[in-house]
């Protein structure tokens, strides 16, 4: 089989990004992912505590978690310029409680203009772009670093399911090695909490991804 599951994006380019922020509105499936996360927050972090998103794109997960934890502030990370500009629009309400850092995930330092403690740092859809396996683990080392003790860490990602019959883009890999690498990161326990829109016969590169949390 020569399928490769994956997508190309152009997270710098105005246009797209416009048009790729229309199409990517949550659908039922993917809300259920962001009240994961809402659950997993609530009984752990204090309820003004700081919450660092990874990519945070056009804002969605921002916006459902901002909206339902009214007293959170919230960091919002992203290299691209066309996203920050879309999630300051979306999240123009919750303006007094959010931050911007235009960083890419791919550098050493990336996590220099975030001020601490920071209680919680999350992510949807994102790490598989950093393109490989070994630039996620760097990323998961520095979240291990940035958060205070007792942080939480959650990240719905896409990822290669274990009875995988076509190939997926090394960004999307296994959930098994998702944890082990959370491990070594230095995060106490690492663990996945659901796999969700798993597809196996006919995946499309929106679907199989997996809600990984790991506790500082
Ligand atoms: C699918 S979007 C995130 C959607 C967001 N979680 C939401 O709910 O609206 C992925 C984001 O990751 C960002 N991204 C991809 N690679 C990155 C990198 N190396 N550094 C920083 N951001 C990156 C993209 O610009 C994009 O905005």
């Amino acid at each position: 089989m020569d399928q490769v599951i994956g997508a190309q994006h152009e997270f710098h380019d105005v246009e797209f990004v416009a048009g790729w922020a229309d199409r990517f509105a949550p659908t039922p499936k993917r809300l259920e992912l962001f009240n994961i996360f809402l659950s997993e927050l609530k009984p752990r972090i204090p309820s003004n505590g700081v919450v660092v998103e990874l990519g945070i794109g056009p804002g969605f997960l921002a916006d459902h978690l901002l909206g339902e934890l009214s007293e959170i502030r919230y960091v919002g990370v992203d290299f691209s310029e066309p996203m920050l500009d879309i999630a300051r629009q979306r999240l123009d309400q919750h303006s007094s409680r959010v931050t911007y850092v235009q960083a890419d995930l791919v550098s050493d330092n990336w996590w220099a203009g975030i001020r601490s403690p920071v209680n919680a740092i999350v992510s949807t859809w994102a790490l598989h772009d950093l393109a490989n396996p070994e630039t996620v683990a760097a990323v998961y080392k520095s979240c291990a670093q940035v958060l205070s003790d007792g942080g939480t860490f959650l990240n719905g990602d896409f990822i290669k399911p274990d009875n995988a019959i076509f190939e997926y883009e090394p960004g999307r890999f296994e959930i098994e090695k998702h944890i082990a690498m959370l491990r070594r990161a230095g995060f106490k326990n690492a663990d996945c909490l659901k796999l969700l829109e798993e597809e196996i016969e006919s995946p499309t590169a929106a679907q199989n991804y997996a809600c990984l949390r790991a506790l500082n």
